[in-house]
Formats: structure tokens, sequence, C-alpha cells
């Protein structure tokens, strides 16, 4: 949710911020801007739109700046237009911000009655007032925004340049990312260190109250008290980052295609070759960091937002399947404010492509102060809730690129299932395990790769649709759910998931002529029950898509549309299988609508605000 990127060294900065804000531009794409420094001022642009609206414009900044930062907007406050984008620049200090800041109401009105005249309408230009007025009393940049930090409220990470102190950035850091990036006589920052690989090799993050000094030189961090803080340096796997499309139009349908390859790599590292002797061994092979231990008793809690919600409703029903352990997901925006009082022992999972969303760090900082342990299933091993948990089980997909979360989803959805048979493995009443059915599924991905022209096929039927319902039973709700968000991102068509029986207690009084209903009808889920479902639909001339076994001949004639998927025996792993349909059916209904697949309108891929 923004990105910012910057520099300080001797070279030449312009290409490489603009180059960086291209990297982050999945943080949000409304509007963009870069400031550098060069002979005694500070230079800016700033256009709406797509970061490629700056291009025309880099040559009017110095080209031998070296000193300079570049921020890609998603709007919170103020409309995405020229004046509200970032930087902001007022009597020599520019300011880029991601985050919120909540009192700014308070504080523009305080320094209006001071005389502070308003470029725009976000509340990041308070920094930049705030800034100008401290510093012309004490003369001294790091005191000023020392003095000046415990008056915001909210999240930020801040970007800081003054035209009067060369060769320096400051660095604000509260509940938002931002990574610092060491080189030989050069500094590096971002809101993510993706949009640094390549020029560095050595990272530091910064923590929650801590404020950067960034020279050409090297680095100074200082709690909000001004106390010197010691850092650790880290080195960043670069072989984990690749970001390119891979010859396909699109990073979603690349990455779609990628999971076969990377449920296959899980299978290898987890599992071996051989037949699985024992749950225990994957026990030791799953965390990278920490040991889990679940009992009968434990009260778990799983937190996420999103896509990553809908996963975390499917490890619920794979460890409720499985053990006799009582599981709660929430929603990390409500649980966070919902202060449900833990019992002791309990442990938290949060479920996190990013591992920065703002809800589900506040969620999970929540559980640790009610003495819950934190486990994460994330993505990016460095990130914020990584950092917060005792236990990290790494999803291992590689850089996610498109906003619509595809392979981060299944990974999430694999990994639970992998948790939930080694949890089970710690108690005596263990089913058998299902690891030759866990073997095939890589395969079966690929099969679906295949299938994409008769997917495509039928999503074209719904390009004009304005409405869609998606229903399944069993692990195939949570999936209904997804699917529906996968729809709704990408092409803007209204959907909505629903429980098989729930139709008949609402939705069913929007069945009409004009309603879609993608029906998800594996052999496995409720199968007879979702067949009512559908004869209930089609009796009210409902539109129903069915997703349902290759040979389920009877279920093909009873609907308008239908797509086959593979079939195995284990819901849990046939949900994976129906993900990924889902998945090009939603990509093959947003290209034919000509909408914007790698980054839908109004979203963003990390979510680092409330
Ligand atoms: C945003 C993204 C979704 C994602 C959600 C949670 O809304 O657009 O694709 O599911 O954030 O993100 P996380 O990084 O926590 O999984």
């Amino acid at each position: 949710m923004c990105g910012i990127i910057g520099y300080v060294g001797k070279t030449p900065c312009v290409e490489f911020i603009f180059e960086g804000l291209k990297k982050l531009e999945y943080r949000g794409y409304d509007s963009s801007g870069i400031a550098v420094y060069d002979s005694g001022h500070l230079h800016l642009i700033k256009k709406p739109g797509k970061i490629k609206n700056l291009q025309p414009y880099l040559g009017s900044l110095p080209s031998a700046a070296s000193s300079g930062m570049g921020h890609t907007r998603w709007a919170t406050h103020g409309e995405p237009s020229e004046l509200n984008a970032h930087p902001h620049m007022e009597q020599g200090i520019s300011v880029v911000h991601n985050g919120i800041l909540e009192n700014y109401k308070e504080l523009k009105i305080e320094l209006m009655r001071e005389g502070a005249v308003f470029q725009s309408d976000t509340d990041t230009e308070v920094m930049v007032h705030l800034l100008a007025r401290e510093l012309a009393y004490v003369k001294d940049p790091k005191k000023a925004i020392l003095n000046i930090v415990p008056r915001l409220e909210g999240a930020f990470a801040f970007g800081i340049m003054f035209a009067d102190y060369p060769d320096t950035v400051y660095l604000v850091k509260q509940a938002s990312p931002l990574v610092v990036g060491l080189g030989e006589g050069e500094s590096f920052f971002a809101s993510d260190a993706l949009a640094l690989l390549g020029h560095c090799k050595n990272y530091v993050y910064l923590e929650d109250a801590q404020i950067a000094e960034l020279k050409s030189s090297g680095l100074q961090l200082y709690n909000f008290h001004g106390v010197q803080a010691e850092f650790e340096v880290t080195q960043i796997d670069e072989a984990a980052f690749s970001v390119d499309k891979g010859g396909f139009h699109h990073y979603m349908r690349k990455e779609i295609s990628e999971q076969s390859r990377i449920i296959a790599a899980a299978i290898a590292k987890y599992l071996g070759p051989g037949s699985l002797e024992s749950w225990a061994d994957v026990l030791d092979k799953l965390p990278a960091k920490g040991k889990i231990a679940v009992h009968e008793q434990t009260p778990v809690y799983i937190v996420g937002c999103g896509t990553a919600y809908y996963a975390g409703m499917l490890g619920k029903y794979l460890i409720e399947s499985l053990t006799a352990v009582q599981v709660q997901v929430e929603l990390a925006s409500e649980f966070r404010y919902r202060q449900p009082k833990l019992r002791a022992g309990a442990i938290a999972i949060a479920v996190t492509q990013s591992g920065e969303t703002a809800d589900t760090l506040a969620a999970v900082q929540y559980a640790k102060r009610q003495g819950a342990t934190v486990y994460s299933l994330c993505n990016v091993e460095h990130s914020s809730i990584v950092r917060e948990s005792e236990v990290f089980i790494p999803l291992g997909c590689g850089a996610e690129i498109g906003v619509a979360s595809t392979k981060a989803f299944t990974a999430m959805v694999f990994n639970f299932y992998l948790l939930s048979w080694v949890v089970a493995s710690q108690f005596e009443s263990v089913a058998q395990s299902p690891a030759e059915e866990l073997r095939s599924l890589p395969l079966l991905l690929e099969r679906i790769q295949a299938m994409d022209a008769q997917i495509e096929q039928v999503a074209k039927q719904i390009v004009e649709a304005s409405s869609c319902i998606y229903m399944g039973r069993g692990h195939h709700f949570p999936l209904a759910c997804e699917g529906a968000l996968k729809l709704k991102e990408l092409s803007y068509i209204h959907a909505e998931g629903y429980a098989g029986g729930e139709l008949k207690h609402g939705p069913i009084a929007l069945i009409d002529r004009s309603m879609f209903v993608v029906a998800l009808v594996p052999r496995c889920d409720g199968y007879d029950k979702m067949v009512s479902n559908i004869q209930e639909v089609i009796a009210r001339e409902g539109r129903v898509i069915a997703v349902g076994a290759e040979d389920d001949r009877q279920l093909q004639e009873m609907v308008e549309y239908y797509i086959p998927s593979p079939q195995v025996d284990d819901p849990a792993l046939q949900a994976i299988l129906t993900a990924v349909v889902l998945q090009l059916f939603a990509y093959y209904v947003a290209v034919h609508r000509g909408t914007d697949v790698d980054q839908p309108r109004n979203l963003a891929k990390s979510v680092t605000v409330e």
C-alpha cells in the first residue's frame, strides 16, 4: 500500500528510482512522483496514473542528482491527482509517506491557524508543514523529527529530504515497512527489498518506532527518544525473487502455471521420494524457525485477510477434520478490535502472502499481548509478521506479483494440509496417511493447465454478466468464497460465495434468468446435496456453470455450462485442484472484459494501512 524507494550515494539515481518504482507498483498505482537533490535544491516531478506516466518527465530532473526518493501511491486521503501525489514539498523539505496519519485533521487545523497553506487533500502534507515549523526553531533535522513523532498517530513509513542537508535522507517507521540497503559508498531504502535486489547485498529491516539517518557513508538508527539503536544486517536469497513474466502475457497467468512445480517442490522437500514412513519426519522439516507443538486442548486462532482468510477457513476444516483441536478462523481486522480473551496456551496462526498486511500484523501483536504463541504461514521470510512469529512456515512460492493472489493461496492450503497431518500425527488416533494421492497432485495440476482453452470458452459466456453466485459445500465452501473474490477483484463483476446449504436462506431470492451460479460439485464434498441445489437454481431459471468431475456425464447434461476438473478422493486436495480451475476462470473473464489483470483498479497487493 504505497511504495517508497530512494538512494543516497555518488552515482546519478533518477533511473534507479524510476525502475525501482516500477518494481513497487504492485503496492499502489494511482499516481507517482520523484524528488531528487541537486546543487542546493530539491527537484520534483509527479503525475497521476501508472508509473509509466512519469517517464516523459524524467528528463526534467537534473541528470547528475545522486540522492533522491520516489513514491507510488494507493490513495487514502484525497483523489488520485497530481496535487495529491507524493512527494510533497514545501520550504525545501520533501516527504514521501506510506500509511495513514489518523490525527492529521487536528494537526492540519492547528497548522492552518498559524498560517500554513495546504496544496493537497492528503494526510501526509501535515508532516511537511510540521517539519518546516519545527526546523525553523531547532535548526537540526533529526531533532525536528524527534520532536514531531510523539504527535503523530497511526501508521507511517516516511522518507524525508531537506534541501539544506545534502547527502542525507531521514526515514521514520511505525507499523509500515521500510528496509535499508547498504552498499559501498551508497545507501538505498525501499518499502520492499524486492526493489533493491541486485543493487546491494546487505539489508537492515527497520523496527517500529525507529528513525534512520541515511547517508552515502552508511546508516545511523535511533529510537523515538533519540537513543542510538543497534541493527542487524541481513542477506537475502535473491533467487526467491524472480520477477519476469516467463513468456506469459500477465504475471497472474504465469503464477497460476507455477503451482504444479511449487507443490512438486514442496512434496520433494517435505515428503521425499519414497513412501512416507512418518509424519514426524515432515514435522522436523516443516518450520524454518521454531517448533510446532499443538495439543488436543490447544485453542487455535487463524487470522488473515482476503484470500489468506479463505485459506485460513480451509485450514480450520483441515485441522478439525483430522484432530479434536478446536480452531477459530478470524478476519484479522475484526479480531484485533473484537478483543477476544485468549485462553492460556493459545496459538495464533497468521496466514499472509506478504507478511505486511496491517490488520494481520495488528492481530498478531494483539495475540502476543494476550500470551499466545504466534505461528505464521508466510511467503516473505524477512517480513514484519514473520519477525513477530515464534514459528514460521515458509510458503516457498517465490515472488507473487499479480495483485490477485493465486499461487500463494494454494501454497497456504497445501501447508495447512501438511500442518494438519503433522498435528494429527502427534496424537494416537491418526487416520491412514494420504501420501499417495498427495503425490499425484502436481500431475493433476498440469492437466488443468492443459484444459485452459475449455475454461476460457466457458469464461467468455459470462463476460456480460453483472452478478454471479458461487456455491459449494464442505471444503468447497471456502473455495466458493475465494472463487467469487477472484472474479470480483479481476473482472469487477459482482460475485459472492455461499455454502450450498445457505442458498435457500436468502440468496435464492436473487436467482432469475440474469443470474449466473458457479456450482462447485466435486464427487467428495456433499455431491448429492449440491445436485439438489443446482436443481433449485435451474427451476428458477438461474444459469448454472458447474465445476465437476471429467466423467460426470449426468451433471454435465443437467447444467448450461460445464468445466471438467480432475478428481481425487481427499476433499482438501480436491480443493487445491478446484482453486486452480477457478483462478483460470476468473483470469479469462477478466481478459475478455479487457480489465487490468495484474493491477485491478482500486486494489493493492500489500495492504499496509487499515
Ligand atoms: C490484499 C490483496 C489480496 C490479499 C490480501 C491479504 O487485499 O489484494 O490478494 O489476499 O491483501 O494479503 P496477505 O499479504 O496478508 O496475504
